[in-house]
């Protein structure tokens, strides 16, 4: 078989596998590889291309290795392996020109000094793999989660929710945006779908920050899952309100922009310059602390916030990397710190106030349990399930504690949402 002339690959494929190792071989999500100085040695472009086929090689590499499985006499290192998974992506699932993209590959697989000796077989390799897949991709199986997820929350949803949240997980997700006052006109400069809970979605947005509006702060980028936890708050102007892990400031945003006085308390000051940032966008205001929440003291407030550090699995459709880069370690020590948060957010609830909790997250241990034990833990509480009859709003989302529980799957028709737990606690004192 021929051998294509080496070359050097172009410089978002080089990005993109050079991201692509950073989540499987370090365990790191794209967004903190993004955040890297050697990232931004490439251009806007390239970044922005290198990042969009580093997540649809993650999203899509289970099919590829199905596709590469039989062709490979034994697994190469892993970052030849990558150059073949991104290659047969490319050409598979995004349509590129079979011709360019081996060329690039090859060029890759010539540059490191472990790759080198595998020039010959990428190229090979990746025209066999494309012959395999070619016509067949779409008919795969749908990717599946890891075990360590897979497991939890089969016993949790069961198989046919499973396969419905792994199939949302591949389509990824539009973009949606929250309106700071007038969503029908956001929605028509847009060119927006107004969705049934008041969010606007885009299926085509393109640059975020061209569109229009952007820069005269007339909306932020918030899933429509997202937007949830405060419509279902409900604040009202002039209620002292404490937004507690608030960064990078979407729910902060909503708060301040119903009226209410929002202290937003976060314990990263790197990532609070976002909520500032967003805040002088937006044109609104809020009083920002850095803190650990566990040691914060203010209030008493008449309503408490509480968007908990968790597992993030609610967001993979956005984020196809969490399954590659993390192995569910860390998750009892995130649980065991939403209890220690809960019980703090309880403590500076005025008498009356509401406690509002969330994790976007699809495991119940961050969120029904987390709600269930606190009931336990705190008789002062009760649920307000109340709150939670929203337009758009399906009842049988409700859950036996009175939580609300969102999966990637609902709403599919339309794009789907982000995984998230939602539960407004009413202190009766
Ligand atoms: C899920 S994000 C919050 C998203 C935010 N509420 C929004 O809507 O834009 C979780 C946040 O918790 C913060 N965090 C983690 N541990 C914390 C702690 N002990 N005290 C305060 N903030 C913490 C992180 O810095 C992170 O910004």
């Amino acid at each position: 078989m021929p051998q294509p002339a080496s070359q050097t690959p172009h410089p978002a494929r080089r990005a993109a596998l050079r991201l692509m190792l950073g989540v499987m071989d370090e365990q790191r999500m794209i967004s903190d590889l993004t955040a890297q100085p050697w990232f931004h040695e490439y251009d806007a472009p390239d970044r922005a291309r290198g990042t969009r086929l580093a997540l649809e090689a993650l999203r899509g590499m289970d099919r590829a290795d199905r596709v590469l499985k039989p062709l490979l006499r034994k697994a190469p290192p892993l970052e030849v392996h990558n150059i073949l998974r991104l290659g047969l992506i490319e050409m598979a699932a995004l349509g590129e020109a079979p011709h360019g993209v081996v060329n690039d590959m090859v060029a890759a697989a010539g540059r490191g000094k472990r790759t080198q000796a595998y020039k010959g077989m990428v190229n090979a390799v990746l025209r066999r793999a494309q012959e395999a897949a070619d016509g067949k991709w779409g008919k795969m199986p749908v990717p599946r989660l890891p075990k360590w997820l897979r497991g939890p929350l089969m016993d949790a949803y069961g198989n046919g929710p499973m396969m419905a949240m792994e199939s949302a997980h591949l389509k990824g997700a539009p973009l949606d945006v929250t309106a700071k006052a007038d969503a029908s006109a956001v929605a028509d400069a847009l060119n927006g779908k107004l969705l049934p809970t008041g969010s606007i979605r885009l299926t085509a947005p393109g640059q975020v920050s061209t569109l229009p509006g952007y820069e005269s702060g007339d909306w932020w980028v918030q899933d429509a899952a997202a937007a949830l936890p405060v419509q279902i708050l409900a604040p009202k102007p002039g209620e002292e309100i404490a937004d507690l892990c608030a960064a990078p400031g979407g729910k902060t945003m909503q708060l301040a922009s119903a009226g209410a006085n929002v202290t937003a308390v976060d314990a990263s000051e790197h990532r609070l310059g976002r909520v500032a940032e967003n805040l002088g966008r937006t044109g609104l205001a809020a009083q920002i602390e850095v803190a650990d929440v566990l040691s914060f003291s203010g209030g008493p407030f008449d309503a408490v916030l509480l968007d908990a550090p968790c597992s993030a699995t609610g967001t993979i459709r956005r984020h196809p990397d969490l399954p590659h880069a993390r192995d569910g370690h860390g998750i009892s020590e995130l649980i065991a710190l939403q209890i220690k948060m809960i019980d703090r957010a309880v403590k500076l609830l005025k008498p009356g106030g509401r406690l509002l909790y969330c994790t976007c997250s699809l495991l119940p241990d961050e969120g029904e349990v987390q709600v269930e034990e606190a009931l336990e833990r705190h008789p002062i509480l009760t649920a307000d399930r109340t709150a939670l009859d929203l337009a758009g709003i399906d009842p049988s989302w409700v859950t036996e504690e009175g939580g609300l529980r969102l999966r990637p799957d609902y709403w599919s028709a339309d794009g789907g949402m982000d995984g998230f737990y939602i539960a407004c606690l009413r202190h009766t004192g």
